[in-house]
């Protein structure tokens, strides 16, 4: 299909061209040879065949778009009247969680800085009956222990559980310099199913022991909980924005929030039932990635904010300080609050979101990486187009955006598009073919 739609293009530009060149030589003011056209005119004309050039472009990009929602409508099927698709409810509109106890599960282990992470979930927490503390310890590191019984000993709504088995995890020898990730694999499985089964929640909101909240952490995730309710193709809601350094972000919409199909982790919502079909398959080690892997998710999408609400101090952890000197440590924590739980949401559900997303994007005029850093792109959004790996790692490394992907998909990608906030533009890294999934061999 992508072969063919090139060719399309290719055969169309071809015939416009010479369709344009034949115009130009009949035209009223004689052929271009005619030694008494000045070469203003010449200018002038080269000029008037760019622009139509340009015009026929733009209509090339209206036309994919075209063509990308007849094939999913193809594939999905015709909506029924009255029917919704991805719903088990037909409206979200505003939240409507009153009620609804959504435990947090903090992950500790050996780092006595746990106090930081609790201090801020104490300090920001509206409601202990809504938002009880559950903190789930690994390691036995007593040092550690010690500081959580004093929050514990406390305040009742928080509570410690220890993960029992301590363990060494047999692994071969390749696999050594893993083992803090295999251990870590299995705290979560323990924690989580302490939470879900053993507590019989609902819902839990999961933060690692090193993790600071933004003001309206809550209010974000009892906001967006609804959509976990309601729309069946997301299974989790994070805090984390992969690309949330300052430059890349719109500071002034802390409002808004996007769907993606990378899992982005660093505290995030999950539901029971998500749990019971994860937790027999649930990996050995190296968790996060296996749910970025749409094999394991059912190829659903999450939630992630334009500003992240957590931030990283977490400099010596399993994956030692590079990553978080490089990256972490840009990552903007929001700071203003956001009453989410007021907010209409529904434009976050597939069946509003997908239609507009892809009508947007591929009417925005294309443009190149150099010209959005240059500030030279049109308008107040841009679409950058890649067609491969490469074409994308070139671009993301230009615009400053992350530039890897785990089982094909790009950071915050969703549907193959990437965007971001860039020298004041909104730009959507998008693919310039007939998206329908992602390519695991991209790397
Ligand atoms: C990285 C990820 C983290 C993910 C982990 C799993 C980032 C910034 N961090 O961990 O989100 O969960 O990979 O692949 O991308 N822990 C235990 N037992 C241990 C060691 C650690 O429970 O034996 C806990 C820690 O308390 C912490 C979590 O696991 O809550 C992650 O450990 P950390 O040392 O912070 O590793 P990262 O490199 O950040
Ligand atoms: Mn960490």
């Amino acid at each position: 299909m992508r072969l063919y739609l090139k060719k399309f293009f290719v055969v169309g530009l071809v015939s416009l061209f010479i369709i344009s060149v034949m115009l130009f030589y009949n035209g009223n003011e004689g052929p271009i040879v005619n030694k008494s056209v000045k070469v203003e005119d010449i200018e002038t004309r080269i000029n008037k065949l760019e622009e139509m050039m340009d015009n026929q472009l733009t209509e090339s990009g209206k036309l994919l778009q075209m063509v990308v929602e007849r094939i999913r409508e193809k594939k999905e099927g015709p909506q029924a009247e009255g029917e919704v698709n991805y719903l088990r409810a037909p409206d979200v509109g505003k939240a409507e969680s009153k009620g609804t106890v959504l435990p947090v599960l903090v992950i500790a282990c050996d780092r006595v800085t746990v106090k930081r992470c609790l201090d801020n979930l104490i300090k920001f927490r509206p409601s202990k009956e809504t938002f009880p503390i559950i903190v789930s310890q690994d390691c036995g590191h007593n040092a550690t222990y010690q500081v959580i019984r004093s929050f514990t000993d406390a305040d009742p709504s928080i509570t410690v559980v220890r993960q029992p088995d301590l363990s060494e995890i047999p692994l071969e020898r390749t696999n050594i310099k893993y083992k803090g990730y295999y251990k870590i694999a299995r705290h979560f499985k323990f924690a989580l199913n302490h939470v879900f089964k053993t507590l019989g929640h609902e819902a839990v909101i999961i933060v690692e022991d090193d993790l600071d909240i933004s003001p309206d952490f809550y209010e974000y995730f009892q906001g967006t909980y609804p959509l976990l309710l309601k729309d069946s193709s997301i299974w989790c809601v994070s805090a984390w924005n992969d690309n949330g350094k300052k430059q890349l972000v719109d500071l002034s919409r802390p409002e808004l929030l996007h769907r993606t199909d990378f899992f982005p982790g660093l505290g995030w919502m999950l539901r029971a039932d998500s749990w019971a079909e994860l937790e027999p398959k649930w990996p050995k080690a190296f968790f996060d990635d296996w749910l970025r892997d749409p094999v394991n998710t059912r190829a659903r999408a999450c939630i992630r904010p334009e500003i992240s609400r957590t931030y990283s101090f977490g400099k010596a952890g399993v994956s030692k300080g590079l990553f978080f000197d490089n990256h972490l440590r840009y990552i903007v924590l929001n700071s203003d609050f956001v009453e989410f739980t007021k907010r209409d949401l529904s434009y976050l559900l597939k069946e509003n979101y997908d239609h507009n997303f892809t009508k947007y994007v591929y009417s925005l005029p294309e443009s190149t990486a150099e010209e959005v850093m240059a500030g030279a792109a049109p308008g107040p959004a841009a679409r950058v187009a890649y067609s491969n790996p490469k074409t994308f790692h070139k671009a993301a490394k230009r615009l400053g955006l992350m530039d890897d992907f785990r089982s094909g998909i790009p950071r915050t990608a969703y549907q193959g598009v990437v965007q971001c906030k860039v020298k004041d533009r909104r730009v959507y890294l998008a693919p310039d073919f007939v998206w329908t999934q992602y390519d695991r061999t991209w790397e």
